[in-house]
């Protein structure tokens, strides 16, 4: 059986106090929502410890945006997966397309934060998707495949997500045809060594789109932007109807 985790991404968005309110509204919606589904929450670093405190040992696990590879250093701006669990990070976003477009991200420094990620106890939310150029290339396939061929080098397939995020169906409203999607998943899915792997689908996700990805064969939850940010909006994503 595939686990199902549906993640919310906040981005840079949410201050401490924002972050409490959204789990007074949050926390009450998932009192009837299935136990196989794992509820995530990837936040900003500054929100972590908050989030935390307030989980009361409730079913929403958190994670971060990014871990660095090393375990400490000169490495100013960076956070290492020791001071990310301390905190009660259980997952970690790596390779986001947003911070390998804005903020030089490579392949090979994907690998090394998948390896210390897991080296700690962390479950890494892998992200991998092509853009519009690509995709009109015809080039996605071997896109993502090149991605998922370098990013895996030595990383341990049992304690791993990966995110299929087709960087043209980010922020825009432009969701990738859930088939497509279900496509281009299982092709992932058969370049792993593991097949158990929860795939999600990203990009636009919405209440009103969720229910129609997630009864597809392939797709093992939702990594959702902008709706995740609010409680309404997110609760509705994780009880997605079947
Ligand atoms: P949106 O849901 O806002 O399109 O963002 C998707 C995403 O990048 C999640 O990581």
């Amino acid at each position: 059986m595939r686990k199902i985790v549906i993640a919310g991404n906040w981005k840079m968005y949410k201050t401490q106090a924002e972050a409490l309110e959204f789990l007074q509204g949050f926390m009450p919606l998932l009192e009837e929502t299935p136990e196989d589904r794992e509820v995530v929450l990837c936040v900003p670093f500054t929100d972590l410890a908050t989030l935390s405190r307030n989980l009361h040992g409730g079913r929403i696990r958190l994670g971060a945006q990014n871990v660095h590879w090393q375990e400490v250093g000169a490495y100013t701006g960076e956070i290492s997966a020791s001071m990310l669990t301390e905190i009660g990070a259980r997952y970690v976003i790596i390779g986001h397309s947003e911070r390998r477009q804005y903020f030089g991200e490579t392949d090979q420094t994907v690998n090394l934060r998948l390896k210390a990620a897991q080296a700690h106890g962390l479950i890494p939310i892998l992200c991998v998707g092509e853009t519009k150029q690509q995709r009109d290339a015809g080039e996605t396939e071997a896109i993502i495949f090149n991605q998922l061929k370098q990013d895996l080098v030595e990383v341990d397939q049992q304690n791993l997500v990966i995110a299929y995020e087709p960087i043209w169906a980010i922020g825009t409203g432009d969701t990738c045809e859930t088939r497509e999607a279900n496509r281009v998943i299982g092709l992932i899915r058969q370049q792993l060594t593991n097949p158990n792997v929860p795939i999600q689908y990203g990009g636009s996700v919405k209440p009103d789109n969720i229910d129609e990805i997630m009864a597809q064969s392939e797709i093992d939850g939702a990594l959702v932007g902008g709706a995740s940010l609010q409680p309404e909006s997110f609760a509705r994503i994780v009880n997605y109807q079947t």
